[in-house]
């Protein structure tokens, strides 16, 4: 059911943990399944994702892509990785069962709001970046899969 890098991104996964005063921290949920993600951004000067870090409260399939997601945005710019889709993370990972899709969208939406937050701190506007939202599970009911 599961592809083996998902499997070794579940039980290994890269970039756990937390970093103290991020320059960005966003935390997005999925109010039907009840998973939460939190990614932390240190962004340098020239605006360069240095380090990134993630919790995640959820399902393999959430770590799986947390982790994942975090090592394709780390050393990118903060443009760079606003480019990083929910697909690109599961094409990363040799891709999802269908029903697990949903808990991509919680790391590029997670990813998105911690680009929002050091873009509101630091008075920069990305184009293509909206106001994230909390809860992830609003959005997916007019969503196919
Ligand atoms: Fe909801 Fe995986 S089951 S994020």
């Amino acid at each position: 059911m599961y592809s083996e890098k998902v499997m070794d991104h579940f039980t290994n996964p890269r970039n756990m943990g937390e970093i103290e005063n991020p320059s960005g921290v966003g935390t997005v949920g999925n109010a039907k399944c009840g998973d939460i993600m939190r990614i932390y951004f240190d962004i340098d000067e020239n605006q360069v994702i240095q380090d990134v870090k993630f919790k995640t409260f959820g399902c393999g399939a959430a770590v799986a892509t947390s982790s994942m997601a975090t090592e394709l945005v780390k050393g990118k710019t903060i443009y760079e990785a606003l480019q990083v889709t929910n697909k690109a993370v599961m094409e990363a990972l040799d891709g999802l069962p269908p029903v697990k899709v949903h808990c991509s969208l919680l790391a590029e939406e997670a990813i998105h709001a911690a680009l929002w937050d050091y873009c509101e701190k630091n008075d920069i506007k990305i184009e293509g970046l909206t106001k994230p939202k909390n809860d992830i599970s609003e959005e997916e009911e007019e969503e196919e899969y």
